[in-house]
């Protein structure tokens, strides 16, 4: 029988935070949530939702996954709390953390999200930030599982921008034995010191690969994905990453390259006839709601071995 497990590490504040042995664990304990196999009950557990910039899939899966526990969410944003009002992290993270068992945190910086964590008494959750998005990550993974039945041989190309989303896919790709191509324009590589990391757990396997060559990155792939080109907090570079990001669009072309039961992902929101065309974005091969759903599952084993 499967039951949650206490992870070594108290918070999930980046891809790097869990063994391969745990993600593996959680994505089974997901599948079983999934299927309603398995019930776990937290009940009267309150998790805290800290949300600096919008979403829509990450606030709701979190909501309902604490609900599907048996616990409640409390709903915090900048303009309805003193947060907006610049309360010291190091405060809100000490009285939040009385009230709350858990804290998942969207914010800009990355040192922000460890600054709650280091003065939170409970498990943090990295819900974005600028420089990663792990929770997306481990529902992708999930997603690439549910296809592929395993990592063996998977090999995933992202194209776009190197941003939080493909940080996250390299780390937990790399913990996972994932081979992991990111194709991006010149500049909007990932993250150099992630890409270190990612080497290291790789070892000498060659398996991680970085080019500005779409169409090389494509050949054989087995998931390819996307995410938008402009993140939010830059908004103001979106017309000058239109314009170097031009030819970096999931496209027929592209698909054509890899292999032919290639699937398509993207974190979503997305934004069409730009880094993803409307025609792949609603082909057969599209597994982007499935991607969606399993936010929601994939969290609530995350929460519930956290809650432990
Ligand atoms: N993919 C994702 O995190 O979506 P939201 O911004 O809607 O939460
Ligand atoms: N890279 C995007 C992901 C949105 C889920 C952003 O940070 O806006």
């Amino acid at each position: 029988m499967l039951k949650p497990i206490k992870l070594v590490k108290k918070h999930f504040l980046s891809s790097l935070d869990l063994s391969t042995e745990e993600y593996l664990y959680i994505l089974r304990l997901a599948e079983k949530l999934k299927t309603k196999e398995l019930n776990i009950n937290f009940k009267d557990k309150v998790l805290g939702l800290i949300f600096d910039k919008s979403s829509t899939r990450t606030r709701v899966s979190f909501q309902v996954a604490m609900s599907r526990l048996g616990g409640t969410t409390v709903d915090l944003n900048p303009t309805t709390s003193q947060i907006g009002r610049g309360e010291p992290i190091r405060d809100t993270a000490r009285v939040l953390s009385r009230y709350c068992d858990v804290l998942a945190i969207r914010t800009f910086k990355q040192t922000d999200l460890e600054e709650y964590a280091k003065w939170s008494s409970k498990p943090v959750i990295n819900a974005l930030t600028d420089l990663e998005h792990p929770c997306q990550a481990l529902a992708d993974f999930m997603t690439i599982k549910e296809e592929f039945l395993d990592f063996n041989d998977v090999v995933l190309t992202f194209i776009g921008d190197g941003n939080n989303v493909a940080n996250s896919l390299i780390l937990c790709g790399a913990l996972l034995g994932v081979e992991v191509r990111i194709a991006c324009p010149k500049g909007y590589e990932p993250n150099s010191a992630l890409i270190k990391k990612a080497y290291e757990i790789y070892k000498n396997k060659n398996l991680l690969k970085i080019t500005n060559d779409p169409h090389s990155a494509v050949l054989g792939a087995n998931v390819l994905y996307t995410d938008v080109w402009s993140s939010m907090g830059e908004e103001n570079q979106k017309d000058e990453k239109e314009k170097v990001f031009n030819g970096f669009s999931i496209n027929s072309d592209l698909v054509s390259k890899a292999d032919k039961d290639a699937i398509i992902l993207h974190c979503l929101p997305a934004y069409r006839s730009k880094e993803i065309t409307d025609e792949i974005f609603e082909s057969q091969k599209s597994r982007i709601f499935d991607q969606a759903e399993n936010r929601l599952h994939a969290q609530q084993a995350l929460l519930s071995c956290l809650l432990q």
